[in-house]
């Protein structure tokens, strides 16, 4: 199945209640064969009336600071873990996560990004597979078994709490670090070999997730 296909195939997604819910199922937009993705929570009021992930107040500040570091949305892409909107924007419940989840991975695996931006708490938690606060590892890499994660603020949080704005320009000034290390790593590395790990291992301050966490592929 390619990423269109997933794409279809979920279109009428009947298998959780959030689907009673929805206008429509917000599946991702970008490049399908991007090297970065962007991952949020869910879909809000205006994603869903779109159909289109972060297009409402977070989505232009997000674009604002995709741009600010050289990156457009055309070139990325950007998802949510969950495909379907929560009512009144409320958290995802475990069950929901827990039916949607797969569909983010089948994502990954289709787009094969180098780097996944995790943004926030929830996605953050969703890939490390790891109950850890946004706080404590937002600008930090994380090399897992088949992409680099890098978890920022979510930028909702930014607009809700004024002095987060900072912070969540700090981390994509680290991203762009990233990126350009990733660049220089991929000069120095033929074409054909994974880009070397160790240039953006070493930023990181915490150790890698355990083995267990680090296959997100097992079925
Ligand atoms: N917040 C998210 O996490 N995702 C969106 O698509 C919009 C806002």
């Amino acid at each position: 199945m390619n990423l269109a296909e997933l794409g279809t195939f979920l279109h009428d997604c009947q298998q959780c209640r959030l689907a009673s819910g929805r206008t429509q199922v917000v599946f991702g937009t970008g490049n399908p064969q991007a090297r970065i993705m962007f991952v949020g929570e869910a879909p809000g009021y205006y994603e869903d009336q779109q159909g289109i992930p972060f297009v409402g107040a977070a989505g232009k500040l997000l674009t604002q600071l995709l741009e600010s570091v050289g990156l457009s949305r055309s070139e990325v892409y950007i998802a949510n873990v969950i495909k379907c909107r929560p009512p009144n924007n409320r958290d995802p419940l475990p069950d929901e996560v827990e039916t949607c989840k797969p569909y983010l991975l089948q994502q990954i695996q289709l787009i094969k990004p180098k780097l996944v931006c995790s943004l926030g708490n929830f996605a953050t938690q969703a890939l490390l597979g790891k109950k850890v606060g946004i706080t404590k590892v937002r600008g930090q890499v994380f090399q897992l078994s088949d992409f680099v994660l890098f978890p920022l603020l979510h930028p909702a949080a930014a607009l809700h709490q004024g002095n987060l704005q900072g912070p969540l320009r700090e981390d994509f000034q680290k991203l762009k670090q990233v990126l350009d290390e990733m660049a220089q790593a991929e000069t120095e590395t033929p074409a054909s070999s994974p880009v070397a790990p160790s240039p953006l291992h070493s930023q990181s301050s915490i150790p890698s997730p355990p083995p267990a966490q680090m296959d997100l592929f097992e079925s």
